[in-house]
């Protein structure tokens, strides 16, 4: 790729930022926790699989290790239930009501279970008249769903997009967003609206929905394969021009659940999930058994650095920059910030097959970053590198594992006296 490309693709890394949001004040920095779906699904055979079925007993579990585990120190802090939890049908007064074998208890001692833990509690919906799986959908009963998920102590609601006309969305979740508003409750208000019209070929309006949700689905579910993840964020580079701007404090485009901890992804492969999901400042839903999770998967998991970058303040969604022979380069600013110099989070991903890891040699310079005090810079990854001070013309070379990455953090220098030497050349090798 010639230079002058790159210097194009990286200015559009500052795209000014859309100015109306939603103003509920949550979800300021991406929203972090655990989500049922992908690992469980609609899983309801609480016989064969008594700690993996819908049930509160999952919920439970899972609230009780995101603390006895210290994810909620690192962040992760919503349990969220997905599809299944209701009835078909309602109560004589019109409410939603849950499965009364799974959930005996009802989801309001479970929401008082969880924010016991110190957590907060999720819940979903669909728009349509039934939700995705067949259960009660909220269409007709907006308003007073909207109320019982407020009385629930509801902090969290994902709405999904089945049974319903795709050109109404536009003023259907609008409307449920604002029933959640007159509520009085602070609730985090997920969407899946753009991903269903995105699919019918519906212009979405993503000022609209950027206005109306705290975070949004642009594509389809994540799978439990590596092929699915790929899928996703080759996806998101492709759009990347279109949607990036509208993610900021407020409002994210949402990639969709964390695989890490589960069967299909490699060690290298989790990090690239990791690492990627950090630079498009995306949503950290984790959807796992937190009881089986090895301890090298818990550590990307917990990577504090990592979760740095994702939860940067200025919440700029990052971009894939260029790829080359095989190795792709995505850079997201982040804070600290000088004048027009910015600090970056640089993601080298290896798509390359080949047994063998690659050596990719690149400068600064290169990467467009010009700061004239230099850089800081650390291997994210690897917890015992050293910080280096790299300029401008200074050649970075990077080491990839095949299907993985190396993530760095490039941190301003912003005053001259803080530059004691710097480095010709910086060697960085996947641990
Ligand atoms: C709800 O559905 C169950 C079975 O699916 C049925 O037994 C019950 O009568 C229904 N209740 C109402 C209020 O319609
Ligand atoms: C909603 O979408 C429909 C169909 O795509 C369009 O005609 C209408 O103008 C849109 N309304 C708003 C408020 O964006
Ligand atoms: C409701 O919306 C108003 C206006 O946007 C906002 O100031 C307020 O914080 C919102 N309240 C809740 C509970 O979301
Ligand atoms: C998109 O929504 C915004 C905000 O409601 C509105 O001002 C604009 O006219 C809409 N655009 C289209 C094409 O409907
Ligand atoms: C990079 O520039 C500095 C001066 O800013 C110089 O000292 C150094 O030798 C240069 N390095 C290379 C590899 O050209």
């Amino acid at each position: 790729m010639s230079h002058s490309m790159i210097k194009i693709c990286l200015s559009l890394l500052f795209i000014c930022k859309i100015s109306l949001a939603l103003d509920n004040g949550l979800a300021l920095t991406p929203p972090m926790g655990w989500l049922a779906w992908q690992r469980f699904r609609c899983n309801i055979d609480c016989s064969n699989f008594p700690d993996e079925c819908i049930s509160e007993k999952l919920f439970i579990t899972t609230a009780d290790l995101l603390v006895s585990e210290g994810y909620d120190k690192f962040g992760y802090n919503y349990v969220v239930i997905d599809d299944c939890w209701m009835q078909t049908n309602r109560t004589a007064d019109g409410k939603l009501q849950a499965d009364k074998k799974r959930f005996p208890n009802g989801i309001k001692a479970l929401a008082d279970y969880v924010h016991s833990k110190g957590l907060k509690f999720g819940i979903y919906e669909s728009v349509g008249s039934k939700s995705c799986e067949g259960y009660a959908g909220i269409a007709g009963h907006e308003q007073i769903d909207a109320q019982t998920f407020a009385e629930w102590e509801v902090d969290y609601v994902k709405l999904d997009g089945c049974y319903t006309d795709e050109q109404n969305m536009n003023k259907s979740f609008p409307q449920f967003g604002k029933y959640l508003n007159e509520t009085g409750r602070p609730m985090v208000y997920s969407c899946c609206w753009p991903f269903y019209q995105e699919r019918k070929g519906i212009n979405v309006n993503y000022t609209l929905v950027a206005q109306s949700c705290n975070l949004w689905r642009n594509y389809g579910d994540i799978q439990e394969s590596y092929d699915s993840l790929v899928d996703v964020f080759d996806h998101f580079a492709l759009k990347q021009d279109i949607w990036a701007k509208y993610a900021g404090p407020g409002h994210w485009n949402d990639p969709d659940m964390l695989l890490i901890g589960n069967f299909a992804l490699s060690y290298e492969q989790s990090k690239t999930q990791m690492a990627l999901w950090s630079i498009l400042a995306a949503p950290l839903f984790m959807s796992n058994k937190l009881s089986t999770i090895k301890p090298e998967y818990k550590k990307i998991l917990q990577n504090k650095e990592v979760i740095r970058v994702n939860q940067d303040k200025l919440g700029i969604q990052g971009k894939r920059i260029y790829e080359d022979q095989g190795i792709e380069v995505w850079m997201r600013p982040i804070e600290p910030t000088k004048a027009e110099y910015y600090s970056f989070a640089i993601a080298f991903v290896s798509r390359r097959t080949i047994g063998t890891p690659f050596l990719y040699t690149t400068t600064l310079n290169k990467l467009q970053m010009k700061n004239p005090f230099g850089y800081k810079i650390k291997d994210l990854f690897d917890v015992n590198s050293n910080i280096q001070v790299l300029k401008s013309n200074s050649t970075l070379k990077a080491i990839i594992n095949p299907s993985g990455v190396i993530l760095l953090r490039a941190d301003i220098i912003t005053q001259h006296e803080d530059i004691e030497k710097h480095l010709n050349e910086f060697y960085i090798t996947s641990v």
